[in-house]
């Protein structure tokens, strides 16, 4: 049989930004949040967001027909409330809100991204530090707003895969572990939360300590958790059993990315293990699209930095003196990539 070609897959992709923008934009207003447990007419709702009525419908009616509201009933007296999943995760008022990623992506990427082109003509970054001689996390940081909102996303985007890897990794043989790059110390929550013979250190620069502690003391685990002010491309690592980066290696070009593997082994003990939580890309690089799709975000945002396969995180692993390794999936396109030192 001859198959039939179909172009509909190419539009569906084409248009991607339509459904993109409408949850986006849903999500900036804390539509979900405000319907909360409710169930609300599209008046009663568009009046919440501050809507001019000739939109209210098409915009709701979108979100039920991309599954991201339920509605009883048509027409002006139907009633719009939140799905199970966007109520979960998309509501601020719960413990498992992630919309903080989705935040910046409407409030930063999506404008950034717009440059794609230019980033791939010239390898440069098309944000913020676009038109600055600053480094990236430097310019991020200047602004308050902008510090908290990263903050909030990183929550967003990483809460999931934490949660796997604090119930899936064997935490018996180990008594501490460091988290570089540790932004709101939410991986150091989740582990000392689930394993209370662990001592944790969360460890990043100067201007995320006060955010951290916030988050910590609301955990109730200070006690458990200590917060180390640094910089690591100046200082060394404070010493751990285990030394965990989720998403840092990253953000640096090839040279900072073999620095920050071998802080972490000079950190650790004989018996120490060196776990990097990324969206590390399939060894043939074919199908972890979102993985794939990261890296060119990280072109967009610094230029030289990229993501990386299991087989490249081993050679340069390997090269500062690792033992072996392993890759453990934790949740959708993410994995902890594990290298030990014996
Ligand atoms: C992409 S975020 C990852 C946050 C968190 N580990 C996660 O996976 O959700 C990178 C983190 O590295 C921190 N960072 C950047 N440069 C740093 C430096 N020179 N020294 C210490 N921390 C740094 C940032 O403040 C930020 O919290």
């Amino acid at each position: 049989m001859v198959e039939e070609k179909n172009p509909s897959r190419i539009l569906n992709m084409g248009f991607g930004f339509w459904p993109s923008k409408v949850l986006l934009t849903a999500v900036k207003m804390a539509l979900f949040t405000r319907l909360g447990d409710r169930s609300m007419t599209g008046e009663a709702l568009g009046r919440e967001l501050d809507l001019h009525p000739r939109g209210i419908w098409d915009f709701l009616d979108t979100l039920v027909a991309l599954g991201f509201l339920e509605r009883s009933g048509v027409g002006q007296d139907a009633l719009y409330s939140n799905t199970a999943e966007t109520g979960s995760f998309l509501d601020e008022n719960k413990p498992g809100y992630i919309g903080g990623i989705l935040e910046m992506a409407n409030d930063r990427l999506y404008r950034f991204w717009n440059d794609l082109e230019t980033a791939l003509k010239t390898g440069q970054p098309q944000n913020e530090i676009r038109y600055s001689q600053k480094s990236m996390f430097e310019t991020l940081y200047e602004d308050l707003p902008r510090l908290e909102q990263f903050m909030g996303a990183m929550r967003g985007i990483s809460l999931g895969n934490f949660q796997v890897f604090a119930q899936k990794f064997d935490f018996s043989r180990y008594r501490s572990l460091c988290d570089v790059g540790g932004a709101t110390g939410l991986l150091s929550t989740l582990v000392a939360k689930q394993h209370p013979h662990m001592r944790c250190t969360s460890f990043d620069l100067p201007v995320v300590e006060p955010i951290a502690r916030k988050y910590v003391a609301e955990a109730g685990l200070a006690d458990q958790i200590n917060l180390v002010s640094g910089d690591f491309l100046k200082d060394p690592l404070p010493k751990a059993d285990i030394v965990t980066m989720g998403m840092i290696l990253h953000d640096w070009n090839l040279e900072k990315k073999k620095h920050l593997i071998r802080l972490a082994y000079e950190a650790l003990p004989e018996n120490g293990v060196f776990v990097a939580i990324e969206n590390i890309i399939d060894d043939e690089r074919r199908t972890n699209a979102f993985g794939l799709m990261m890296s060119l975000n990280m072109l967009v945002e610094f230029g030289d930095a990229f993501d990386f396969t299991g087989a490249d995180f081993w050679e340069w692993c390997r090269e500062a003196g690792f033992k072996r390794y392993e890759i453990m999936h934790l949740a959708g396109p993410c994995s902890a990539a594990i290298a030990y030192k014996s």
